[in-house]
Order: structure tokens, then sequence, then C-alpha cells
């Protein structure tokens, strides 16, 4: 039983009982069902309240089942819903906690609903790519008033109960309980109170009104289209809430049901769904128990107080966890405190953040110049320069000064963390936390496993990643760990492209359309030429087989770093981002082009989306198969959190399942057998082979 059922007096209490959320799959539909059932064939009962039991009312349709046959077996939500619309008695929801989607619309069902102060309510299907499917664009517009209810269905953000209870004309809540504890206590007096009352009032039978009808939903329809361009999902939903409004309840609720079937098959829901497990999966490591203990983390201390100190350090001030930042000297703390307060102040500009939490915030920073300082630190995060002399000093001395059971991370994005923990006597306490720039923005941090890494200690970090609310991927330890490996194969096909015809622009332009925030060639100039042109001058040293376009060399010896040097693979006005077309650099790579003997090729956006995003995918599969890391899903978390990569698109890995893996390798053979193509990077990974054979999905 997944729904519990029990008496007080005359009232039956039915309690969903399907932890986490109580999610209302198969099982939890029928005994709620059964439940409304035999309350109503005893004739000791006078009324029902539903309730749910642990941290949830019910966060609706049990996710777990989308895309399973049991999603479709009777009864469904919908005859759920009409089960309980046409019980003879009085059925009450007593709502707490979250109360969302199908949770909701069951509720909504209810002839009565009485609420908990700070309950989360919500419909937030969107998000998934779909849409309330079980009458909550149909009833919720009745309850709450048109415009109120549209936008919580298309933003998909929780609302507190005592907000909406304050709605004006509302006919969500019949009542908000005192607290959350007294909750039961008072639905049970309110059900006494209703249990003779009749008829019993149904949602469905409220009017759903709006005096300027075809105007507004034409207002609403044009903002969503431009707000969430590549997202069916939104537009549907106003379809649905004009529904309610023109056509009688039950030709609305069918439209409702058909749209959400249609949008339960579209790619971009698929992805969505996708990104919605990969984020909680990305917490599970397989060999390390959920059981396992953490260590508190209750003072932080951060090496170096350059671009990422400051950020990883705000991180945890904004979490309210003291740090104390190290540096070389008192000038370099206090350019580096000055620029986190700056920061902080540009958030109190917009409005984002108030004078005193900011206050609050820096008075929880300390700095020093002093080990001495910072060893009862339960985590410190070394952010210092890219050289391993100088990580082999600064962990030394951790080595040294910090408290046993202290955890010592690098941020470091290249370096062997092996040989980092090999700089000290503990090697278990040691571990890669490699966050992104901005590092109070960005979402990544990928955790970087070391050989010795103690599982304790993983389980600490992934906890403190959410308490910063950062997505952490973990990645075992090897050059670029994933994220970075992977889009070197990406830059070395656009350098490529170029060299072979494209241009930066029509690079950009192709993968930007796809859906990237960003295409390589702004990027690199935001990030810093110098930097990728570092990595190969490395590469040609260590692995002088691999094929690399010298173009890029040619654009940095001519010290166009990008936008800090105010010119790179585009021309930079003073003082301005815009990427403007570059007339050298249009000679340098025609120049380039022809020492190389290279006669150009027209190359389709098709061929540059496909060489990008296959390399990408290639990559990916060689990371996979050598356990760096340990799931599919992994990996399009990293790019979906870290690479903007396009969300609807559910990361690498998801588009090549959506594009079939038969055509990825297709594909991958053709560019491999272009005239002047590299034919080695285009083998594929034997694990695409080997899925491919099975027919299987690489998610
Ligand atoms: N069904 C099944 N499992 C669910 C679930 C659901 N609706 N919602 C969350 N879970 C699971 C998560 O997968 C996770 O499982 P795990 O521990 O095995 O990884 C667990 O519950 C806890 O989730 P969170 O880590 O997100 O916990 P939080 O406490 O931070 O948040 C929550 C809880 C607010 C309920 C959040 O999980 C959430 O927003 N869930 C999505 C709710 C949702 O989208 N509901 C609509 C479903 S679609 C629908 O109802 C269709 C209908 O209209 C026909
Ligand atoms: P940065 O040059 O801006 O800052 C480094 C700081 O470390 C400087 O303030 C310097 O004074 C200080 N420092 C150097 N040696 C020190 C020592 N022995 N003790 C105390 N402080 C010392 O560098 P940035 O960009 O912040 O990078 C730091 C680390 O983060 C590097 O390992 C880098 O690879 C990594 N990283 C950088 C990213 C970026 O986008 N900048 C992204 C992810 C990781």
């Amino acid at each position: 039983m997944t729904a519990r059922y029990a008496l007080h007096g005359a009232v039956a209490f039915i309690t969903l009982d399907n932890p986490p959320v109580n999610g209302l799959g198969y099982e939890t539909r029928k005994s709620l069902c059964e439940g409304i059932e035999r309350a109503n064939a005893d004739a000791a009962v006078t009324a029902i309240i539903i309730t749910g039991a642990g941290k949830a009312f019910s966060g609706g349709a049990d996710i777990r089942e989308f895309n399973t046959p049991k999603m479709a077996l009777q009864p469904d939500l919908h005859a759920c819903i009409r089960t309980v619309e046409l019980s003879a008695k009085p059925v009450i929801a007593a709502i707490h906690t979250v109360c969302m989607g199908g949770g909701l619309e069951l509720s909504l069902g209810c002839h009565y609903r009485i609420a908990a102060p700070g309950a989360q309510i919500a419909l937030p299907e969107v998000k998934l790519g779909l849409l309330p499917g079980a009458g909550g664009t149909q009833r919720l517009p009745r309850a709450l008033g048109v415009e109120n209810a549209l936008n919580m269905i298309v933003s998909g953000e929780p609302v507190k109960s005592e907000l909406l209870a304050m709605a004006p004309g509302q006919k969500l809540f019949d009542k908000l309980s005192k607290s959350v504890e007294t909750l039961a206590e008072e639905a049970l007096a309110f059900a006494n109170e209703v249990a003779d009352k009749r008829p019993l009032p149904l949602v469905r039978n409220l009017p759903a009104t709006h005096a300027e009808a075809d105007g507004y939903f034409q207002f609403a329809r044009n903002t969503v289209r431009a707000v969430a361009k590549n997202f069916p999902a939104p537009v549907k939903c106003v379809d649905c809430v004009e529904a309610a409004v023109k056509k009688p309840f039950d030709d609305g609720l069918n439209f409702e049901k058909e749209q959400f079937i249609a949008l339960m098959m579209t790619p971009e829901s698929k992805a969505l769904r996708h990104a919605f497990f990969g984020e909680r999966a990305a917490s599970k490591i397989p060999d390390v128990p959920e059981s396992t203990p953490v260590r508190e983390i209750r003072k932080v201390a951060v090496i170096g107080a350059g671009t990422m100190g400051g950020g990883i350090s705000m991180n945890f001030l904004n979490a309210g966890i003291p740090v104390t930042i190290l540096e070389m000297s008192a000038e370099a703390l206090e350019r580096g405190t000055g620029i986190m307060r700056k920061n902080y102040e540009g958030q109190v500009k917009k409005g984002k953040l108030k004078q005193e939490k900011l206050e609050q915030r820096m008075a929880l920073l300390s700095t020093t110049t002093s080990y001495e300082d910072i060893k009862d630190a339960d985590l410190v995060i070394e952010a210092v320069f890219e050289d391993m002399g100088v990580k082999e000093k600064v962990f030394k001395h951790l080595d040294a000064v910090m408290k046993p059971g202290a955890i010592l991370a690098s941020n470091t994005s290249t370096l062997d963390v092996n040989k980092i923990a090999g700089f000290t006597q503990r090697p278990q306490d040691v571990v890669g936390m490699h966050f992104f720039s901005p590092a109070n923005v960005m979402k990544l941090l990928e955790v970087v496993r070391g050989a010795a890494t103690a599982k304790d200690l993983l389980t600490t970090v992934m906890k403190v990643a959410k308490t910063i609310r950062k997505t952490a991927v973990v990645s075992g330890v090897c050059d670029g760990f994933i994220g970075n490996r992977m889009i070197e194969q990406y830059s070395r096909q656009a350098l490529q492209m170029v060299e072979e015809g494209a241009s930066p622009e029509q690079v950009d332009r192709a993968i930007e359309k796809f859906g990237f925030a960003m295409g390589p060639f702004r990027m690199s100039d935001l990030a810093g030429n110098d930097i990728g042109w570092a990595i190969r001058k490395r590469r040609y040293v260590e692995q002088p087989e691999l094929k690399y376009s010298k173009v890029g060399d040619k654009l940095c010896e001519l010290g166009r770093f990008g936008q800090k040097t105010g010119a790179g693979w585009y021309d930079y006005q003073p003082g301005k981002r815009d990427a403007l077309p570059s007339p050298v650099v249009k000679e340098l790579v025609e120049k380039h082009r022809k020492d190389a003997g290279i006669t150009p090729r027209k190359i389709g956006n098709d061929e540059i989306v496909g060489r990008l995003v296959y390399a990408l995918v290639n990559e990916a599969a060689h990371i996979l198969e050598e356990g760096i890391a340990s799931k599919a899903s992994d990996i399009d978390m990293v790019y979906l959190t870290g690479y903007g990569f396009p969300l609807w698109r559910g990361g690498p890995l998801c588009y090549a399942d959506t594009m079939g893996l038969h055509n990825v390798v297709t594909d991958m053979k053709r560019f491999g057998s272009q005239p002047g193509a590299d034919a080695a990077f285009w083998t594929p990974a034997p694990l695409l082979l080997k899925l491919l054979a099975e027919g299987k999905p690489l998610v």
C-alpha cells in the first residue's frame, strides 16, 4: 500500500506514502482510489481527508514512471481525480510542505483544500518540457484567476501557500492552518464542520473568465514565445489556459490531455527530464554508499585571492560559512577582497542583494598571510598560480599545519591531482574541486577524485556542493578532466574548419544557432586565446602525432589574445565587448591557407555543427570507457551547467541518442574520409561502435 487508510472518529484519513515525495505512481493511485471507495462504502464515515506522509503532500506524477507502461495503467491520474470529485462524501486535501504538479491537480479535484503555511505550491511540469496534464490548466484558472494561474503554469515556479491564500477572490484554499504541526488536527475539525454540507463544491463548476481574453492570450503567447523560443511547452500552456476560458470544462480537459501527450514525445521534454534526473544522479557515486558518513564543514580557507579564489570564497560566504583567505601579501589580499566587495556592490545596485546582507557576508570573511591562521579550517581550497612548483609548496605547507581530517582541495584546471596529493602525507584527504569562472556564478563543480581520495571525503564534498548550490560531477584524474578534455577536441575541429574554408564568424554563428551560448571563437576571445595556445604548445611536444591547425598560433603570435588585448578572432572597440569581424584575421587566415597549400572549400552549417558536437561525443565516449566519468548523464550535466550546451538538447550524449548512434557514426566516418580530413580524429570510440552493434543508447 502506498496510500494508508485510517479512521479518526467519523473521518477517514488517506495518507499518500510513496517516498521520497509521494509521487502519484500506479500503486499510490490505486490505493488512493480504493481508499475513497472504502470510505464511501462505510456508513460510519462522514468525510475524507487526503494528506501526505513525510516531507511532501505530493511532488506530483511519479516521474520515474514516465515512458513506462505503468503510467497508463488504470486508474490514471485523471481517473483518480474523477473518483475524488464523484465521492458522495466531502474530500478535503490537507496540504503541507510540497504540493506540486499532479499533487496540486489532485487537490484541485477535492471538494475543499486546507493548507499549512510555508507549503510550496507549483505546477512545475513546464520545467520538464510538459504542461499540467491532469486538469491543472483547467482547474487552477478557475480557483486562482486566469492571470495568476497562467503565471504559475508558464513559470513552473513554486509560490508559498500563505501568499496564494491572500490572492483576491481566490478559491484555491478554504483555510490556512496555523502551522504544519496543527494541520491534521485543524483539517479534522474542518472535515467535521463541512461533513453535512451539500451540494459538494467542485472547482470544475467555477467560471474561468477574463475580461479581455483575446488580447490577453495574444500578449501572453508573444511574451512566452520571446522568452522560451526553443521550448514548445510554454506556448502550449497558454493555449490550454485559453481553452479553459473558451471551451466547456470537459472539452478543455481533453484538449489539455492531447497537448500533454504530444509534449511528452518531444525531444525538448526528453532533454529536460534527462537533465532533472541527471542533476540528481550526479550526486550519487556508484562505489560510494549513500550512508557514508560526512565530515563537518564549519570553516573554510582559500589559498589565493585571484580571479578564482575570490569567486570561490563568495560561494561559501553566500551560504553563511566563514572563510579565511590566505595570500602572499597584504596588497594581494586587499586587491582580491576589494574585487569581492565590488561584486557584491554590483548585486546591491541591481537590487539582487540588500546592503545589510552584503555586510553580513563580508563580516564572515577574514584574511591572512600566515598558515597558522588557517590550520583549524575543515576545508581548504587552493587557487594559486597554475604551476606545479607553486602547488607543491602550498600543499607541503598545508600538510604540515592543517588539523587531521581537514579536506585539502585544489582548484587546478589541468594539473595531476594524484601528483598534488603526493606532496602530502595524507593523499586520502586530497581532492580536486574544479570551479568554473566566474566561480560565484557558474553552477558546475568538477570534483576530481584522486587514486587515494577517501570515500567520506567525496560524500562531504558532494554535500558541500549542494550547500553552495553547485551541480557537482565526479571526474577521474586525466588531462582536462571531463569538460576541458572534451572542449579541446571541439576547439581542434573549430580551428580545422577555419583552415579548410569556414570563417570564425560562420563557425560561431552556426553553433550559436544550434543553441550554444557562445561560439568557440567568441568564447576563446573571452577566455584568452593564449590559454589554448599554451595547451597546444604542450601537445606539440607530448603528442606530436596529433594533427593541429596552426592558424590559432599565428593569431597569438600577433598578440591577439582576445578581449583583454582588444583584438583576437574579432576586433573590439575600446571598452566594448561586441565582436566585430576582423579584416586582419581574414587576411591572416587566407595567408595561412595559401602557405599551407590548402584550397578553401565551402563548409555548410550542418557540417560545422556535426563536427563540433560529434567531436565532443566521441571524446565523451572515450571518457566513459576509461571510467573517468561514471555515467553518461554526468557528462551531459558538465556540458549543460558549465559549457553552455543548449538545455533543450539535453547535453551532447542525450543529443547523440536523439540523432541516433547510427547517424552519428555514419557522419563521423564521412568527416574522416573528406579530402584533407583527420581520419584518426574521426575514428569512432569503441564504446560508440559497441552500443551501436547492441542497439543501445549512450544515456
Ligand atoms: N516523482 C518521483 N520522484 C520524484 C519526484 C516525482 N514527481 N520529484 C522528485 N522526486 C525524487 C527525486 O528524483 C529525488 O530522488 P533521489 O533521491 O532518488 O535522487 C528525490 O525525489 C528528492 O528530490 P530532490 O533532490 O529534488 O529534493 P528536494 O527536496 O530538493 O525537492 C521537490 C523536492 C521540490 C519535489 C523537487 O524534487 C521537484 O521539484 N520535483 C519535481 C516535481 C515535478 O516536476 N512534479 C511534476 C511532475 S509531472 C506531473 O505531475 C504530470 C501531471 O501534470 C500529469
Ligand atoms: P590568478 O592569477 O588570478 O590568482 C592566483 C592568486 O594566487 C594570485 O592572487 C597570487 O597572488 C596567489 N598566489 C600565488 N602563489 C601563492 C602562494 N604560494 N600562496 C598564496 N597565494 C599565492 O589565477 P586564477 O585564474 O585565480 O587561477 C587560480 C587557479 O585556478 C589555477 O590553478 C587555475 O588553473 C585554476 N582555474 C582557473 C580558472 C580561470 O578561469 N581563471 C578556471 C578554473 C580553474
